[in-house]
C-alpha cells in the first residue's frame, strides 16, 4: 500500500467508447442491476456530473474552447473532471457507494491526447495531477465499427444539431476506436473490452459477469 492511503470504500465503475456505442444504455442498465442487489449507486457522467463541471460541458460541447487547441482543452476537462472528483466521485466511493460514469480520464487520453497529437507525457500529467490515485476499478470499453456507431448516434440525434466531437470526420473515429483499445491492452487488469454491435441484453449480460466476477465478493481495499 503505497504511503497516501486509498479511502475508497465503495467501487468505481466508468464506460469508455465512441459515438453511439450505447454507453448511457448500459450504464443505466449496470446501476438497475446493483440497485437489485440494493447496493448504493451513483450514475454519473463526463464532462459535467457537478454543477461547476455542467457549465465548463455546455462551452466544451459547443466548441468554444476547440479554438485554443487541444492542450487547453484537456485542460479544461480535467478542470471539470477536479469538479466532478471533488464534489461527487469521491464523497460516494468514500461512503461506500458504486459510482458508474459515463466516460472518464480515458476520454480525455483518446479524443485530446491520441487524436489532438498530444505527448504520452503531457497526458500522463494530467491525469496524475487531476485524477491521482482515483483512477476506476474497473473500465468497459464499449467496441463496435466506428460506421456503426456514427450511424446508431445519428438515429438517436434525428434532426438536433451534432456536436462539436460528432462532427469530425470518419478518420476521427476510426483513430478513436484504436485509441481506446491501445488503452484497454495497456490496462488488462482495468479495462474490458466488450462487442457493443450485439444487443443491449447481451452487452448488459458480458458487463454483469465482469462486475460479478472482477468486484463484487472482492474486499475492499480502503
Ligand atoms: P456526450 O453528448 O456525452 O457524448 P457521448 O454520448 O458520445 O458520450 O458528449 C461528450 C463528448 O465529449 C464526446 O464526443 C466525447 C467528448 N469528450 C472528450 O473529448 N474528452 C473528454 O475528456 C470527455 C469526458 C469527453
Amino acid at each position: 500500500m503505497p504511503a497516501a492511503k486509498r479511502v475508497r470504500k465503495g467501487r468505481f465503475i466508468t464506460f469508455e467508447g465512441g459515438e453511439g456505442a450505447g454507453k448511457s444504455t448500459q450504464v443505466k442498465r449496470l446501476v438497475e442491476a446493483l440497485a437489485a442487489r440494493k447496493i448504493e449507486t451513483v450514475a454519473t457522467r463526463e464532462p459535467g456530473g457537478s454543477p461547476n463541471a455542467e457549465e465548463l460541458r455546455k462551452a466544451l460541447l459547443a466548441g468554444l474552447v476547440a479554438p485554443l487547441g487541444p492542450a487547453a482543452e484537456a485542460m479544461i476537462f480535467s478542470a471539470a473532471r477536479i469538479d466532478h472528483l471533488d464534489a461527487l466521485i469521491k464523497p460516494a466511493l468514500a461512503r461506500g457507494a458504486y459510482v458508474v460514469c459515463d466516460r472518464f480520464a480515458d476520454s480525455t487520453r483518446a479524443y485530446q491526447g491520441a487524436l489532438g497529437k498530444l505527448s504520452e507525457d503531457f497526458i500522463d500529467g494530467l491525469e496524475r495531477v487531476t485524477v491521482g490515485d482515483a483512477m476506476p476499478d474497473l473500465t468497459f470499453m464499449l467496441d463496435l465499427p466506428a460506421e456503426d456507431g456514427l450511424a446508431r448516434a445519428g438515429a438517436r440525434r434525428g434532426n438536433g444539431t451534432v456536436d462539436r466531437f460528432e462532427a469530425e470526420k470518419l478518420d476521427f473515429h476510426l483513430a478513436l476506436r484504436d485509441a481506446f483499445k491501445t488503452i484497454a491492452a495497456r490496462n488488462p487488469q482495468r479495462c474490458v473490452v466488450i462487442d457493443a454491435s450485439r444487443s443491449a441484453d447481451d452487452v448488459a449480460a458480458d458487463v454483469w459477469r465482469a462486475v460479478e466476477t472482477r468486484l463484487l465478493g472482492q474486499k475492499a481495499s480502503s
